[in-house]
């Protein structure tokens, strides 16, 4: 029978398998010299037959929460494009104030520019070792010209007249009138954070590690990708990749949360 492989399926009653086992990126191939009925296969010679287990990468929530950690050490491999685009859809899909999204996220795949990101991040090693960085960027202020673009936007979506939204438009700027840019930007900031944790959250659920990364400087960042021309400014990052199973050393430490009863406060 064929051992049980944690992490992947596809077949539940497998006799004999005797030769030859190959691990691919997401399929575990093997061969057996004896067929019953198979769920899955590639094809067969004489008594030969090759099967391809799927590896399993889609985990529930739960699953997916205790599994991912803030992974240290990549091990270099890319992930493969459907995930990125799994989670950087997730990312596009998160709430924000208002449904502004008022930030941009830089998707950075060029080793050039992760070699002059190390030391903006103070040499921390993801960086180079990830396969991608995303770099998270809020708009320095939430001007009347962005809201209103965006709620032109909005109704030309929703096929609506452009005269729907205008009551809350207009109090939601008299409302950020009051606010200097600094705390626009902050306002604006906070809605970043939410994104980075859906982004977060798809990664674990497709077994992609990624570590969320405040270390590093702004300002040099901001320089880096010329994000004042865009009128954005850096908040936080997410390194994406595999994690490096020998030398992440965090994954193996348990994880320290504040107990149930600590940080809930039932009233
Ligand atoms: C906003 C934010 C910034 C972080 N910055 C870094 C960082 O720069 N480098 C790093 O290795 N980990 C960073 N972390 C990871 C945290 O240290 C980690 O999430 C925390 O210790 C809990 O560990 P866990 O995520 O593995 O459960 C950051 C996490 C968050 C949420």
């Amino acid at each position: 029978m064929l051992p049980s492989i944690p992490g992947y399926s596809g077949v539940t009653s497998f006799p004999q398998v005797t030769s030859g086992k190959l691990l691919l990126n997401n399929f575990y191939l093997c061969c057996t010299n004896s067929f019953k009925s198979f769920p899955f296969h590639i094809g067969g010679a004489g008594l030969t037959l090759f099967v391809v287990l799927r590896k399993n990468s889609i985990m529930s929530l739960k699953e997916a929460l205790h599994w991912r950690s803030a992974t240290k050490s990549f091990n270099g491999e890319k992930i493969e494009q459907e995930k990125l685009d799994q989670i950087l859809e997730a990312i596009r899909l998160a709430p924000s104030s208002s449904g502004l999204q008022p930030y941009k996220v830089f998707v950075i795949n060029s080793r050039a520019i992760r070699e002059k990101l190390t030391p903006i991040a103070w040499g921390q090693p993801q960086i180079l070792q990830a396969s991608h960085i995303l770099v998270f960027a809020a708009w320095d202020e939430l001007s009347a010209e962005r809201v209103d673009g965006f709620f032109t936007y909005s109704n030309q979506v929703r096929n609506l007249p452009q005269t729907t939204t205008d009551d809350y438009r207009l109090n939601l700027l008299s409302l950020l009138d009051k606010k200097s840019k600094e705390e626009q930007f902050i306002d604006a900031s906070r809605q970043s954070y939410i994104a980075l944790g859906f982004g977060l959250l798809a990664a674990a659920e497709l077994k992609v590690d990624a570590t969320p990364m405040e270390g590093f400087d702004n300002a040099a960042l901001d320089e880096l990708l010329d994000l004042k021309s865009h009128g954005l400014r850096s908040t936080v990052m997410m390194a994406l990749g595999y994690r490096d199973h020998e030398n992440d050393w965090w994954s193996k430490l348990d994880r320290v949360r504040w107990p149930h009863d600590e940080l809930f406060i039932e009233l």
